[in-house]
């Protein structure tokens, strides 16, 4: 039984104080009600530090957006997985579209930032989904194919297993239009067939595969219910703490 994993990716929301205020709100809420999911928080570099003295002796988890493959170096703008490490960071959003769409990333750069996570003890969640093009020329199943070969490239099966996989449908980001819950699904379930073909079984099983693309209490329910869909991967909603707490609330 894989363990449901919830994730509010802030994106570039958000001041420091704005940024404490949320995660005050949401540790409140879960200490007084706990969840039986998994739940993180990715806040900007900047608040990131000021977000791990809240969450500190909570149960939410501290997530960064990004973070550079290399140690450290003449790298102007980057962070180092290390940094991320002495702030308390556990989970790195790696290949987000909007770093592929407006930041260079490709499959190469999300395999060796995904080698350098799993290197430093960090866990890697690793996004894949496809444009709208991409899905009416019903090439999806390609199109993820082909990130998910390229993110794991000569990564192991131990290491593969400390992964979390977010689909993320391009189209479904940030337009109000979710993927339907069986659009999701079956996406899922091909990603799962693909890692157990790279990984065997057990690894296919355990890898947690969670949902981005316009989720919103209204829908969590039906998404996450869905046999693949471990969790989500939540932008917009997650700025509210009444709506990431009602989409963790019908996890
Ligand atoms: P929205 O929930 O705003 O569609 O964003 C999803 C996303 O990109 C999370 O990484």
């Amino acid at each position: 039984m894989r363990k449901k994993i919830l994730a509010g990716n802030w994106k570039m929301h958000k001041t420091i104080a704005e940024s404490v205020a949320l995660a005050q709100d949401i540790v409140t809420a879960l200490k007084a009600k706990p969840s039986a999911s998994e739940v993180i928080v990715c806040p900007t570099y900047v608040a990131l530090d000021r977000v791990a003295t809240v969450l500190a002796g909570s149960p939410v988890l501290l997530g960064a957006q990004d973070m550079h493959w290399e140690s450290q170096g003449a790298y102007t703008g980057k962070i180092s997985a290390d940094m991320l490490k002495a702030i308390g960071v556990t989970y790195v959003i790696l290949g987000h579209s909007e770093q592929r769409a407006y930041f260079h990333e490709t499959d190469e750069t999300v395999n060796k930032k995904t080698i350098k996570a799993l290197a430093e003890g960090l866990k890697p969640i690793v996004c894949v989904g496809e444009t709208l093009a991409e899905r009416e020329a019903e090439i999806t199943e390609k199109v993820v194919e082909t990130q998910i070969r390229g993110a794991y490239a000569g990564i192991s099966a131990s290491d593969a297993v400390k992964t979390v996989i977010a689909y993320e449908p391009v189209w479904a980001i940030g337009t109000g239009r979710n993927a339907s819950p069986q659009q999701a699904q079956d996406v899922h379930r091909f990603i799962r067939t693909l890692m157990a073909s790279l990984y065997g079984d057990s690894v296919a099983n355990a890898v947690q595969i969670q949902y981005g693309g316009s989720m919103k209490p209204e829908n969590a329910a039906e998404l996450l219910s869905q046999a693949d869909v471990d969790g989500g991967l939540i932008g917009g909603a997650a700025l509210k703490a009444d709506a990431f707490l009602g989409i963790i609330a019908s996890s």
